[in-house]
């Protein structure tokens, strides 16, 4: 036994070894520290050893293939037999003011597609759309494969989390790179979100990559590369994904919290909302649709327009607000209107000129040095804290005008005007607005 477990680490000894020094790997010895990994064999500092090699030497194609292979199959995939829907999700890398998830699976749902949306916890500066709908009192997101599958069936949609069947050598393995400074790798990634999306069994993914200030890859360059590098690792693992390159230097909607975020997805799911906001969840909605083959029923083709105009109208119908609602019951949530925010104090600007690039992140850890966001795992938080951003990049202001309404604690005020202040900067001279949407990344066949 003990010769056994010698070998074993000798050989994941080379592996490490491999890598560090710039090689490749082949998929079966992927495979094999994968589930080493996932069993007792490797032990976490020997994969937090290969985790910093594939940091500093990337890994091709093939490498990346089989690295979301094995860690897809770490856990259990769901099975659709039985639903008549296609199998449709959104991943998106997260942003400031990031809510669409929470109105583009209802939306989804409405249009006929069934969504097993598996979502995350605030990461870094980005709030998570589980905790914006845990602000909702009694929503629960902690369920199992079957329940999800049940909810499905019933409702059409589901935001939940990834219980522990749903690739757990990627939980372990993200918590290993959340402490080794190696999250921000493309083949890491990829294999990350690309192994709990693959879990679900989907028909079609679409993507949101962001980029910018308040995004987790800060330029357009490296958001394409990670958004070419997951369309073309799903499309070969069977799944067919295209993914929006959007721009992230000011955050989506104007709300950024918890309770406030979840208070303007309901707006748009009333057909309202800052134009932003819905607008970048009927172009993610159209993709899907696109990708899923749907052709219009009057003319029997593809029609763009006539795609998003129908989108457009479950939102302003109230078709997707009715699904919204069944799914919030489904998990136990009680919403009776807009969620109670804490009190509001307006920052005003404190000169004339114009809104220049805003640092986004920051505004992100306002909102987390008021509790809206957790600084350690443990951390409870303070849904009732966000910001109303009042003015957009390229907007004229006047002193004395409002640019922030901050829910905040009397008491936090003065700290968060530093950070807002610094955040915001306004400069002399006039500049362009920002355009949302940026390139759309397809495979070959699509
Ligand atoms: N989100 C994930 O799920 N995984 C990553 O590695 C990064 C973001």
């Amino acid at each position: 036994m003990i010769h056994q477990t010698t070998n074993w680490l000798m050989n994941v000894v080379e592996l490490i070894a491999t890598k560090r020094d710039g090689g490749r790997l082949e998929p079966e010895q992927i495979k094999n520290v994968v589930d080493g990994f996932s069993g007792e064999g490797v032990p976490d500092y020997q994969m937090a050893a290969l985790a910093m090699a594939i940091w500093f030497n990337g890994m091709d194609h093939e490498e990346v293939v089989a690295l979301t292979r094995s860690m897809l199959h770490s856990g259990k995939v769901f099975s659709w037999q039985g639903i008549n829907r296609r199998v449709v999700d959104k991943h998106s890398t997260g942003g400031i003011g990031d809510k669409v998830s929470i109105v583009l699976a209802p939306l989804l749902a409405a249009a006929g597609f069934a969504v097993p949306m598996i979502s995350g916890r605030g990461l870094g500066a980005t709030g998570g759309t589980l905790d914006k709908l845990e602000s909702i009192p009694g929503f629960q997101v902690d369920m199992s494969m079957e329940q999800i599958r049940r909810q499905v069936e019933e409702t059409g949609c589901v935001i939940a989390s990834a219980g522990p069947e749903i690739a757990p050598a990627d939980r372990r393995m993200y918590a290993l790179r959340d402490v080794t400074a190696t999250v921000a790798s493309v083949p890491l990634i990829t294999a990350s979100i690309l192994s709990k999306k693959l879990a679900e069994g989907l028909d079609a993914l679409v993507l949101d990559v962001k980029f910018g200030s308040g995004a987790f890859m800060k330029s357009r360059e490296s958001a394409r590369e990670l958004a070419v590098s997951l369309v073309d690792v799903a499309s070969e693992l069977g799944l067919t994904a295209s993914a929006l390159l959007t721009d992230m230097n000011q955050p989506l909607g104007r709300m950024v919290g918890n309770s406030c975020e979840v208070n303007e997805s309901l707006d748009v799911l009333k057909g309202k909302g800052p134009d932003d906001l819905r607008e970048l969840t009927i172009e993610l909605a159209f993709e899907v649709v696109r990708m899923a083959g749907e052709k219009d029923e009057a003319t029997g083709e593809k029609d763009e327009a006539t795609s998003r105009a129908r989108i457009a109208s479950l939102l302003d119908g109230g078709e997707a607000m009715e699904c919204f609602e069944r799914m919030v019951a489904a998990q136990g949530g009680r919403l009776s209107g807009p969620l109670p925010c804490a009190p509001v104090q307006p920052l005003l600007a404190d000169r004339d000129g114009w809104i220049a690039i805003t640092d986004a992140e920051q505004m992100g850890w306002a909102v987390i040095d008021m509790g809206g966001g957790r600084k350690s795992l443990e951390d409870p938080l303070d849904h009732s804290t966000g910001l109303e951003i009042l003015v957009r990049v390229g907007d004229q202001v006047e002193k004395g005008q409002p640019l922030v309404n901050v829910f905040c604690r009397t008491a936090q005020f003065a700290t968060i005007e530093r950070r807002l202040r610094s955040a915001i900067p306004i400069v002399d001279e006039p500049v362009a607005a920002l355009p949302l949407i940026g390139d759309r990344i397809r495979p070959d066949s699509c």
